[in-house]
């Protein structure tokens, strides 16, 4: 069956037409228009304009999307819509815009998690990829363990404590001068530096918790950019970003096996925003093959926000019969779902 799959918790707004059925998981189409040059200006998401832009994107965004995959409203089985976590008005712009078309039409609607939004771009990613499995979503919002023991069945056994893993980047990104958001380009940067060259605390939380904490990483960098600055040194911006993303990765990995010891679970998922960081994927993907665990990533183009991810987490609310009606209301919050 085909599903539209509607995206605007953040930044993004984005439609998408994904089938899915017996041993089928395929996207038609996924247009993903991105406010991230609007609101670089600022230096980050201005809620009040994204909100804005989704308005002016969103019709025309849904439309292109029904159209790039060669098909009609009468063709859907389903309307997906990210309901929570985000910005609220941003959200609200998408699930009114979802409520309207598919009552107008008679359409199921889904409301769907972003989280779990996320962790489903991996099964279009590995047709064959079925729960359980033990899933990290490391977005600019979340970093968080899951065990995902049914398609609609998530409970977290870790996350932040404060700030997440592409929030500590971008805020770094952006004192060193990167445009934003600082993600991607300190992705690259850290190829260039020494990894060793700056001692910085570690974000995973000692113990067995599988917890972390970014606010003291994020902190310690900028104690030691202010200080450079007032001694008058030049900051070796490659070193930045290296000492940086070494810090994040291996706090990450080393939470991630122990999240697999204790779980005992035989496959990894790693998803949101953050999981197209080339230095985590190959560090996940070393750990997973010394632990004998499968490790399933979407590609890099489906890890940030995107309607194909909402479509197929739709699918299995819908399956389970999960349908939303007139009374739907978006929540900044993270309701489960
Ligand atoms: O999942 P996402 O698109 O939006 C949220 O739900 O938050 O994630 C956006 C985050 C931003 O913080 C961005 O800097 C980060 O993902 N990001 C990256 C990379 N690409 C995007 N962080 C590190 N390395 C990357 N290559
Ligand atoms: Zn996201």
């Amino acid at each position: 069956m085909y599903i539209l799959g509607m995206e605007s918790s953040c930044d993004e707004t984005s439609a998408a037409v994904v089938e899915m059925g017996d041993g089928v998981r395929a996207i038609r189409s996924n247009i993903v228009a991105s406010q991230i040059e609007i609101h670089r200006l600022y230096g980050g998401v201005v809620p009040e304009i994204a909100s804005r832009a989704h308005i002016e994107a969103v019709s025309g965004i849904v439309y292109q999307a029904l159209e790039e995959a060669g098909i009609t409203l009468r063709d859907l089985g389903a309307v997906a819509v990210t309901a929570n976590p985000g910005l609220i008005g941003a959200l609200l712009v998408g699930v009114n815009f979802a409520k309207s078309l598919a009552f107008a039409n008679g359409i199921p609607l889904v409301a769907v998690n972003h989280i779990h939004g996320h962790v489903a771009a991996a099964y279009l990613a590995h047709p064959d990829l079925e729960p359980p499995f033990l899933a990290i979503v490391v977005s600019g919002g979340h970093t968080s363990f899951y065990e995902v023991k049914d398609y609609t069945d998530f409970s977290e056994i870790g996350a932040t404590r404060d700030d997440a893993a592409g929030e500590a980047f971008d805020k770094i990104g952006r004192v060193i001068g990167m445009p934003y958001p600082g993600g991607a380009a300190l992705d690259k940067l850290a190829y260039e530096g020494d990894p060793k060259a700056i001692r910085l605390p570690s974000p995973a939380l000692a113990g067995d918790t599988l917890d972390f904490s970014f606010s003291g990483i994020k902190t310690a960098m900028l104690n030691y950019l202010n200080g450079a600055e007032q001694r008058g040194e030049e900051i070796n911006r490659a070193n930045v970003a290296a000492a940086y993303t070494e810090r994040i990765v291996s706090a990450i990995t080393q939470k991630a096996e122990a999240a697999l010891l204790q779980t005992g679970h035989k496959t990894l998922v790693l998803a949101g925003g953050v999981a197209a960081n080339s230095h985590l994927r190959a560090s996940l993907e070393a750990l997973c093959k010394r632990l004998g665990v499968r490790l399933a990533m979407p590609e890099r183009g489906l890890c940030g926000d995107n309607g194909a991810m909402i479509a197929a987490a739709g699918y299995y609310r819908f399956l389970k019969g999960e349908l939303a009606d007139t009374s739907l209301n978006a929540s900044a919050a993270d309701d489960g779902l």
